[in-house]
C-alpha cells in the first residue's frame, strides 16, 4: 500500500465538483486517510509550490491556490502515486485523456481542477505539509 495527496483545487470547490471527484477517486480504488477543507494563505501555496518560482505561471497559480478553500486529501491505494496521475490526466485539460478528471472538471493550464504528488519524494513532502501530525 502506498499513500499519496490530491488536492481538489479552488475551482473544483466552488464548482461543488468535490463530491463527484470523490466519488470517481472512491469508484478507483482509493481509501481516504485524512481530509480537510483549507484555505492557504499566498506564503503558504508559495511554499508548496516552491518548485515553480520563476516560471511564467508562478504568480497566477499562486493566485488562484488563494482564491477560495482547497481539498487536500492523503489517499491510499496499491501504486497510488502512478493510479492517481493516470486518472487525474496530463497538466493542460485540454490534452488531458478522455474520462480523466482534469478532461471532465479542468478549466485551462492554472484551473486544473486537481493537484496529484509525482514521486514518492513529493508524496511524503505534501502529506507531511497538510497534515505534519498524520505522516
Ligand atoms: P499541479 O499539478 O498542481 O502542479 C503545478 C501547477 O501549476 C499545475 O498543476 C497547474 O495548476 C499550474 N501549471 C503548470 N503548468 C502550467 C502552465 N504551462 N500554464 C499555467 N499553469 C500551469
Amino acid at each position: 500500500m502506498q499513500k499519496t495527496l490530491l488536492i481538489i483545487k479552488p475551482d473544483s470547490v466552488s464548482a461543488k465538483n468535490s463530491g463527484k471527484i470523490i466519488d470517481f477517486i472512491e469508484n478507483e480504488g482509493f481509501t481516504i486517510k485524512s481530509m480537510k477543507l483549507k484555505t492557504l494563505s499566498s506564503d503558504e501555496a508559495g511554499e508548496f509550490y516552491a518548485e515553480h518560482m520563476g516560471k511564467h505561471f508562478y504568480d497566477n497559480l499562486k493566485e488562484f491556490m488563494t482564491s477560495g478553500p482547497c481539498i487536500p486529501i492523503i489517499l491510499e491505494r496499491d501504486e497510488a502515486i502512478l493510479h492517481l496521475r493516470e486518472v487525474i490526466g496530463a497538466t493542460d485539460p485540454a490534452k488531458a485523456a478522455q474520462g480523466t478528471i482534469r478532461n471532465l472538471y479542468g478549466e485551462g493550464g492554472t484551473r486544473n481542477a486537481v493537484h496529484g504528488s509525482d514521486s514518492p519524494e513529493s508524496a511524503q513532502r505534501e502529506c507531511s505539509f497538510f497534515f505534519p501530525n498524520e505522516v
